[in-house]
């Protein structure tokens, strides 16, 4: 056989700490460790996008424009990637195309070369705009790839020809690469071989396999998508690998070192930035960031076939409402809103409002409470459903309300000059837009807390020194 050099996409600058942290680490963690991170020869580092920027601006109180340039100038020699929810963006709506355009220029403006792309319909419509955006963006950086991630689930039109199909669909669309993308840790490692085989005979360009480690299963589904001829996958440095994040980056290297797929990189190195990771592990187990229970291994998504965030959170809505015991007949309920919806995976927007209805539906009876979201999806406003949704189930949802079946954004006019004359006193710098557009209620309390910094004002401070102007 012929060798392959295997590549990797090192996460945990990005989905590593989202999965296992809630998104919180800071700059000031990474920064003392880029320089050799930028050393080892990944692939790619994942560092920015998916929920790395509402973090930013809500919790860290850091710029994530800020955070991606402060990257790329300790990261010259490595490409760096982003996650992005196509025609979402990083936000939970549908934006117009001439936002969408801008975002996708400034984020490679400000040191993006990876953009990884999905729709949580596995809608190509919803992709397209956003793949000519990345691929128009190469003019000023040839490092530029559009990689459009599959949203993997399972479920009766869910087969191997389903996805065979998708893949091409995504080559037609002039994608750069393709991922497949695991979020719930539903791939085992036979049929992540059946798989990876099928997509590799159908498609010329390169295959990715992202995986999490939540059910145990990754290190074996990568191993096997290599043997099927994968070309990438994805890992996090150990100290913050396993669990519901990834596998573990230094066992990859290790597993295929000497193989005809060593991927070349260096394990003393990488034994060098683990100990300082380790480090940080330490220090997030101590502040209670880190719960131990989060990288103990739980085959529950091969059950309920519902990513592990999704689970979490419906327990939390639960609790929240004092019913924290409707859990098991909520995880019953949410396959059959599934179907009724017409069987969209469950990824970050569809596994919330899935989920949501799944409670309303057990908490106050079947469909007598529905969201707003949940009537989006089913009146088509999210994108067209893997399976088309049963028309006397949508009338008893959105009445007769006509349903959508363009490609939503095609509806929105254009709104990136509409959003500017929204907040001209908060911007600083063109990107600003962009955070507004996305976070309208956070992004102001963000600016104005960033100015008051700049300014060396403390606004609380009148009222710590018990100062009340009169
Ligand atoms: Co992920």
């Amino acid at each position: 056989m012929a060798k392959k050099k295997i590549q990797i996409t090192e996460t945990i600058l990005r989905d590593a700490h989202q999965s296992l942290i809630a998104t919180r680490m800071p700059l000031s963690d990474m920064l003392p460790i880029l320089p050799q991170l930028d050393e080892i020869g990944f692939y790619s580092l994942e560092c920015w996008g998916g929920a790395t920027f509402d973090s930013c601006i809500r919790f860290l109180n850091e710029d994530p424009w800020e955070r991606l340039r402060v990257i790329r100038q300790n990261c010259p020699k490595t490409r760096l990637q982003m996650l992005f929810r196509g025609q979402n963006m990083l936000g939970y709506r549908h934006y117009a195309d001439d936002v969408l355009e801008y975002f996708v220029q400034r984020s490679v403006a400000n040191g993006i070369d990876v953009i990884r792309i999905f729709d949580a319909l596995n809608d190509i419509k919803n992709l397209q705009t956003a793949i000519n955006a990345t691929k128009a963006a190469k003019k000023e950086n040839p490092n530029v790839e559009a990689q459009v991630a599959m949203s993997y689930t399972t479920g009766p039109i869910f087969t191997t020809d389903y996805y065979v199909n998708y893949a091409k669909q995504i080559e037609a669309a002039g994608a750069d690469s393709i991922c497949i993308k695991d979020m719930a840790a539903l791939l085992t490692p036979y049929y992540t071989e059946e798989l990876v085989t099928a997509i590799k005979k159908a498609v010329k360009i390169p295959v990715q396999l992202h995986t999490h480690y939540t059910s145990g299963l990754a290190s074996m589904c990568l191993l096997k998508a290599i043997e099927a001829g994968c070309d990438r996958i994805d890992t996090a440095m150990s100290p913050l690998a396993n669990g519901t994040s990834h596998a573990p980056t230094e066992s990859m290297v290790a597993a295929l070192q000497g193989t005809d797929y060593d991927t070349g990189l260096d394990l003393v190195k990488l034994s060098e930035i683990r100990e300082y990771f380790m480090s940080l592990r330490e220090k997030y187990i101590k502040s209670g960031l880190l719960d131990p229970k989060m990288l103990a291994t739980d085959a529950k998504a091969l059950i309920y076939q519902v990513p592990g965030g999704m689970l979490s959170n419906l327990l939390k809505q639960l609790k929240d409402a004092g019913k924290a015991d409707k859990l098991t007949e909520v995880l019953e309920e949410v396959p059959k809103v599934r179907k009724d919806a017409g069987y969209p995976p469950l990824v970050t927007p569809t596994s919330q409002i899935v989920g949501t209805q799944a409670v309303f539906n057990v908490l106050f009876g079947e469909y007598k409470n529905c969201s707003g979201q949940f009537k989006d999806l089913v009146a088509g406003k999210y994108g067209t459903t893997p399976v088309p949704v049963d028309p006397a189930f949508r009338k008893r949802i959105i009445g007769d309300e006509t349903p959508v079946t363009c490609r939503p954004a095609d509806l929105l006019e254009p709104e990136l000059e509409k959003l500017r004359a929204e907040i001209p006193e908060w911007i600083e710098q063109p990107e600003d837009v962009l955070t507004y557009a996305q976070f309208p209620q956070v992004a102001p309390k963000f600016f104005k807390a960033r100015r008051d910094a700049r300014i060396g004002l403390n606004p609380d401070a009148d009222v710590a020194a018990h100062i009340h102007p009169v």
